[in-house]
């Protein structure tokens, strides 16, 4: 499997409009947005003003927050949504002149299908609009992000992993825990269409020490097992231990993921941070992502390095993620 080709054709069969609402602020959103369009992976909104009006064509569409002939809609849906946590309609259209909670609610009321910002504005900036706005699935308590890693063998099965959680969860509970793990396991299917092996990640195999860390993961894999979950999953190891079968043959040989996990979890966003820019420096992998998981339609952070070509892969799996729901 081509994972950036297979991403390229769920875009195309879906051709979702997308929103980005950086493109006036970041030439390589723009070109990325550009190229999507020309490219026939998703129909753009830009916010913007007159400068970006040169772009339009029929796949790409300029909307000005000051000029827009749906504002009222918005205004109205976004003070229903978020009044009993009292925001006014004053404050309402107040928040509306910020591009990302503007964009967020042209995804949430239908005008577009999804968003992708980053480039320039920080993680909580992007996807707190979303999680007070467009939420998590029915059913999802906890919305998470992971990464895929992808580019040569990195287990002796696999050439794409999932890493979570990177961007979102700074502390995970053992409860938020076990939440990531499920939703990891799912974008492993739905985007990889690999079976989950899933790994919980510390500094020792299968121990008995009893440290914060290895408590936490054995809470939440005490939930999974409740939750009578359909995917392999163990801990803690440690990440030689998960990738490598000779390795986990001496230091975890009872283990059920014996160096074959495609999901690695992290304790927490510092590890998962820290690990995931290791292996895509020092590994040479390329890093799609980070993506969300959990949110009823999709929203997805850039890193704020992000390449014009890492950029429209993010707006490719957007646009495709209607095809990964099914
Ligand atoms: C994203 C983030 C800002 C949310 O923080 P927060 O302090 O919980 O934000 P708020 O309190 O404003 O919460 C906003 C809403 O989102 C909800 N929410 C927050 N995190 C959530 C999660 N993981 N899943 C589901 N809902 C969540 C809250 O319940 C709240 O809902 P409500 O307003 O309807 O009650 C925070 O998790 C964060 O800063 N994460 C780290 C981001 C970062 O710096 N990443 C860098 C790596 S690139």
């Amino acid at each position: 499997m081509n994972l950036i080709k297979d991403i390229y054709s769920k875009a195309k069969k879906n051709f979702s409009i997308i929103v980005l609402p950086e493109a006036s602020v970041s030439e390589r959103v723009l070109n990325a947005g550009l190229t999507a369009a020309k490219n026939g992976l998703a129909k753009i909104i830009f916010i913007g003003g007159d400068d970006l009006k040169k772009y339009e064509t029929n796949n790409i569409k300029v909307v000005d927050i000051n000029n827009y002939e749906n504002y009222d809609i918005l205004k109205n849906q976004l003070y229903e949504k978020r009044k009993h946590k009292g925001l006014t309609l004053d404050e309402a259209d107040k928040l509306l002149k910020d591009p990302i909670y503007f964009g967020t609610m042209l995804v949430e009321c239908g005008y577009a299908d999804g968003l992708v910002a980053g480039a320039v504005s920080e993680t909580a900036r992007v996807l707190r609009p979303a999680l007070q706005i467009i939420k998590g699935e029915d059913g999802i308590k906890t919305v998470s992000c992971t990464t895929i890693l992808t580019g040569k063998k990195i287990n002796n099965k696999a050439s794409a992993i999932v890493l979570s959680d990177p961007a979102l969860v700074e502390k995970p509970t053992a409860e938020q825990l076990a939440d990531i793990a499920i939703a990891s396991a799912k974008t492993c299917r739905s985007v990889l269409e690999l079976e989950p092996v899933v790994a919980f990640l510390s500094y020792t195999s299968i121990s008995k020490k009893e440290n914060e860390t290895n408590l936490l993961i054995k809470k939440a894999m005490q939930i999974l097992k409740e939750r009578n979950v359909d995917f392999v999953f163990d801990g803690e190891l440690q990440v030689d231990a998960a990738l490598d079968p000779t390795v986990a043959k001496l230091k975890a040989p009872e283990s059920k993921v014996l160096g074959n996990a495609n999901c690695l979890i992290f304790p927490d966003i510092v590890s998962g941070n820290i690990g995931y820019k290791l292996m895509q420096r020092g590994g040479e992998l390329q890093v799609i992502g980070p993506i969300t998981q959990g949110l009823k339609k999709p929203v997805n952070d850039l890193s704020r390095g992000a390449t014009v070509e890492e950029i429209i892969i993010c707006i490719a799996l957007t646009a495709g993620a209607k095809e990964n729901k099914k």
